[in-house]
């Protein structure tokens, strides 16, 4: 077991993966109120919205409406979702310093998704990387379905640990490991992410955990111990995703800071003021406070 490290940074997932769950669309003012508020708390990166499809995903229409118009604070990132070229254009024209290609591990899970094979997704992000590396544009990358698929169920470590190391070897700065549906256990967590350290050094891995069966957090301890940095999160535990039947809320920001700030773990987040985005995201959306934390206060 290695030792947690003392500073994890948080990245917060709320306004992107959140809301494009969201049934009814969230009014665009709410949207840029919450990254706004967000900015307020010392939260470093914070994933504005989505640049897909609005045939696909219609509550990420408003993408380039969000983005131009949140205050953008000095030192705090605001990385974009894109699937492809058309959408890293959309996300330049928006203006944009840090995109996010998702690739999935699971064969079925990527068609349902993107309506792509994993391998043809990959391809789609060539272009999309050359473009970033030429514009100076930082990318990031996910890997979902990293602990099991709605579609296809277990999905081999293998497979994981390839399309990690393909988004690595294509110029992903971080490759942040999914478990999209909330199946994992920490041994699981564990030995997916022991695996995957062969290929990509820990140093660029993040977890992102939807906490579905109530497995999150322990999955994030599970995984710091084995030195991961980098914890993807959601404030008032909003979100899912559209494509991926049964997928529930991603952990609540709240309840991770919560649980680090008691380990004695920094993450320069002021976790009051989070909590009350979290409660005035909670009242915006007219639905349950997902943050346990969030609820105590
Ligand atoms: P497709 O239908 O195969 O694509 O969708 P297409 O190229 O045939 O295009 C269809 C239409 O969409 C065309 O418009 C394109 O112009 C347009 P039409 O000619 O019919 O009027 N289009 C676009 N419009 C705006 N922006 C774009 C774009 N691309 C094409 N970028 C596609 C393929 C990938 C576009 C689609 O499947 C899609 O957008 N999927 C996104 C689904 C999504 O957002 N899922 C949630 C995010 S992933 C996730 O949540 C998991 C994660 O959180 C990690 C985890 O939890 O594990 C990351
Ligand atoms: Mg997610």
């Amino acid at each position: 077991m290695t030792c947690p490290p003392n500073r994890v940074r948080i990245v917060e997932v709320g306004p992107r993966d959140g809301l494009q769950n969201e049934k009814t669309l969230v009014p665009t003012p709410i949207k840029i109120e919450l990254i706004d508020r967000l900015s307020a708390t010392g939260l470093q990166a914070i994933e504005a919205t989505s640049f897909v499809s609005q045939k696909w995903v219609p509550q990420m229409a408003d993408a380039t409406d969000v983005y131009t118009a949140i205050r953008k604070l000095p030192g705090v990132r605001y990385p974009v979702l894109v699937p492809n070229l058309q959408g890293y254009e959309r996300a330049c024209a928006a203006g944009v310093a840090e995109v996010a290609v998702f690739a999935a591990a699971s064969e079925a899970f990527s068609h349902k998704n993107i309506n792509a094979s994993i391998d043809e997704s990959i391809a789609r992000f060539a272009p999309v990387m050359e473009r970033a590396r030429a514009d100076g544009v930082a990318v990031r990358g996910y890997v979902s379905t990293v602990l099991g698929c709605p579609y296809q169920g277990d999905v081999p470590l293998a497979d994981v640990v390839r399309v990690a190391r393909r988004l690595h070897e294509l110029g992903c700065y971080e490759i942040s490991l999914g478990d999209t549906i909330g199946v994992g256990t920490p041994a699981k967590a564990r030995a997916m992410l022991d695996a995957v350290t062969h290929v990509v050094p820990i140093s660029a891995l993040a977890v992102h955990f939807h906490d579905t069966r109530g497995q999150a957090l322990a999955n994030i301890l599970a995984c710091l111990e084995r030195g991961v940095g980098v914890v993807d999160s959601s404030v008032s535990g909003v979100g899912g995703c559209p494509y991926a039947r049964g997928a529930s809320g991603n952990v609540a920001s709240e309840d991770v800071i919560y649980m680090l700030h008691g380990m004695g773990i920094e993450t320069g987040v002021d976790l009051p003021k989070l909590i009350e985005t979290g409660q005035w995201l909670s009242a915006q959306l007219q639905r349950d406070n997902g943050s346990k934390v969030g609820k105590a206060a």
